[in-house]
């Protein structure tokens, strides 16, 4: 039988074509943008993860979603300190949350409380792809807008703590595997991944039209 890090892998391939295909990826790894556009991202994401990282804190003894809170992945810190250096030290009195996000975030937190699969669900789709694709987006962000090479402005996509991130995706592909549940259960899971790729693809969409390209 086909494993379950399989399964939702290669059910979630075809969505994960289309986000990284949406207009605001494909102008933003196209060198398109402006670093504001960059920064306004980085603000969403920092909604994003603070629903994550405080689903963390509360399921971290779950008995399902608990192996998945690794403090090696958390992201907070690294975005707080992004965001100071894109906005300024007044940011958090500036940034807000596109509507695409907050229904996003909600979505989260709803699982963290009453679904910790649904949450190990939204929690692969980020961090694994953060450690994957994440990585070719610092690269255009460092070239495109000049920032200090791992440093400020793209702390976010830098594990300091993950030296090999190929291995460890191999140990988080084994704990997906071990994730107890029946065949529906799984089918669940799956589900709420691709529901988690379709919010990510809304707020590209928002995001998109918020920094269209002046034709
Ligand atoms: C332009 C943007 C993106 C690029 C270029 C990109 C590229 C990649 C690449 C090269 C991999 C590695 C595939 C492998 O190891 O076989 C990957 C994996 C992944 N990406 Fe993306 N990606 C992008 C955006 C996203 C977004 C927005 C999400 C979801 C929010 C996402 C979620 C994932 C996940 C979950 C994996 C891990 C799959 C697995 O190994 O189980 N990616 N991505």
């Amino acid at each position: 039988m086909e494993s379950f890090s399989t399964l939702i892998r290669t059910a979630s391939r075809e969505q994960h074509e289309e986000v990284r295909g949406s207009t605001f990826m494909s102008d933003l790894l196209g060198h398109k943008l402006g670093v504001d556009a960059f920064a306004r991202y980085t603000e969403q994401l920092w909604f994003v993860y603070g629903a994550l990282e405080s689903g963390a804190e509360r399921l971290a003894g779950d008995p399902v979603a608990g192996p998945f809170v690794r403090p090696e992945l958390f992201r907070m810190a690294s975005l707080e300190q992004d965001l100071e250096y894109l906005r300024g030290p007044g940011w958090r009195s500036g940034v807000s949350a596109l509507p695409a996000t907050l229904e996003y975030a909600r979505r989260i937190s709803d699982c963290a409380h009453t679904w910790p699969a649904g949450y190990v669900a939204h929690h692969y789709t980020r961090y694994l792809g953060d450690l994957s694709g994440g990585q070719i987006i610092r690269d255009t962000a460092e070239r495109t807008w000049g920032f200090p090479k791992k440093g400020d402005g793209v702390r976010f996509y830098v594990f300091e703590e993950i030296p090999n991130p190929a291995a460890f995706k191999r140990g988080y592909w084994e704990l997906l595997d071990a994730v107890p549940g029946d065949e529906l259960e799984r089918q669940r899971i799956v589900s709420e991944c691709k529901r988690a790729y379709a919010l990510n693809n809304a707020v590209f969409q928002a995001l998109g039209e918020e920094f269209p390209l002046s034709a």
